[in-house]
């Protein structure tokens, strides 16, 4: 796991000074677009369930990944009350003594549990957030030590959630990868969901929000992440021809990204786009993102059919390598995706 380093809620909770570990002199360093009107696109799943409407919202998605590599999907599988339940025991969760979270506190050589993720050296700058990491698919090899037990009800919500998600997952991940023409077998084999995990994200209000980032700039080494706002509060913002770029949830959308596996998959058509969370003078932000990777034997590499003509843009390792590598990296952009390249 990572090193141990201070819980950022009893940090802001203590005091109003914010130690120079979590000052981030790039923080305010990049323009953030201003309300411009345009936001990241938004697709309507029940239109995938129309045939009057499936071709031209499977058209809709594949431009959002080409051009975007985000976008918030309406109308989905999901149950509300399966979500309500999630986002009721996640809160709850957050606010027990920390005594009692420390109880899942991550250990050395895991990177689940309670804390912080991606500390890998003693002097790193620190991201403004406490997290709760666990895998949660397939479901026999869940670490149940990490797991809540209170509130009592955390692990039934969050095993529904999982199953749910993953679900989604799965057919949206069908419908990108019908988008690129790819065999079925490919699909079966690299576009299922094999391998999910769940950060829930807990962000206090910090004194001097814009010198902290409650997310340092990364792009995610999956193939698809599904992320839940639990409170209205804003935060995310994507990169965006160099300028950061808020996203503004929908109620009740998942906010979708494409991943480093599936650009490397995919050699490269569909990009995975940097992003970060910033954080609010006044109050906390609760987010859950989902992580959904293929099976464990998987390699991971560019697709035969996808290297014809143009070759391979990146190196093809095993899921393991690919991971280990990933979480002894410290975030930093696509510096992570780069080391992939060819
Ligand atoms: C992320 O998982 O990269 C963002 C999560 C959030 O919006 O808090
Ligand atoms: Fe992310």
């Amino acid at each position: 796991g990572s090193l141990p380093v201070a819980n950022v809620q009893a940090l802001a909770a203590a005091s109003r000074d914010v130690p120079e570990r979590y000052i981030r002199p790039e923080a305010g360093a990049h323009p953030v677009v201003a309300d411009c009107g345009v936001d990241i696109p938004v697709i309507d799943f029940s239109r995938f369930l129309d045939p009057n409407s499936s071709r031209d919202e499977s058209s809709k998605l594949h431009l959002a990944c080409q051009n975007w590599g985000f976008f918030q999907v309406i109308n989905h599988t999901v149950p509300k009350e399966v979500i309500e339940k999630m986002k009721l025991d996640v809160r709850e969760f957050f606010q027990l003594p920390l005594e009692e979270k420390r109880q899942l506190a991550q250990v050395t050589g895991d990177v689940q549990g309670y804390g912080q993720l991606f500390v890998v050296s003693k002097d790193q700058k620190l991201d403004w957030a406490d997290v709760l990491y666990l895998n949660t698919q397939p479901a026999p090899e869940r670490c149940l030590r990490f797991w809540p037990t209170r509130p009592l009800t955390f692990r039934a919500a969050l095993d529904n959630y999982s199953a749910e998600v993953k679900n989604l997952a799965d057919r949206l991940l069908e419908i990108m990868a019908k988008n690129l023409e790819l065999n079925p077998d490919v699909v079966t084999d690299k576009f299922k969901v094999g391998i999910q995990s769940v950060r829930f994200n807990y962000y206090p209000p910090c004194p001097q929000a814009d010198k902290v980032l409650g997310f340092s700039q990364h792009s995610d080494a999956d193939l698809i992440t599904l992320v839940l706002q639990v409170n209205q509060v804003q935060g995310l913002q994507i990169k965006r021809s160099g300028e950061w770029f808020p996203v503004k949830p929908l109620p009740g959308a998942f906010i979708v990204n494409v991943g480093d596996i599936f650009e490397i998959l995919s050699n490269g058509r569909y990009k995975s786009i940097e992003h970060r969370v910033v954080v609010n003078t006044e109050r906390e932000r609760l987010s859950i993102a989902t992580f959904h990777s293929p099976k464990s034997n998987a390699m991971i590499g560019p697709l035969q059919e996808l290297v014809r003509g143009s070759g391979a843009t990146y190196r093809t390792v095993n899921h393991e390598d690919f991971m280990k590598l990933f979480f002894s990296s410290k975030l930093d952009g696509k510096s992570f995706l780069d080391r992939m390249r060819c």
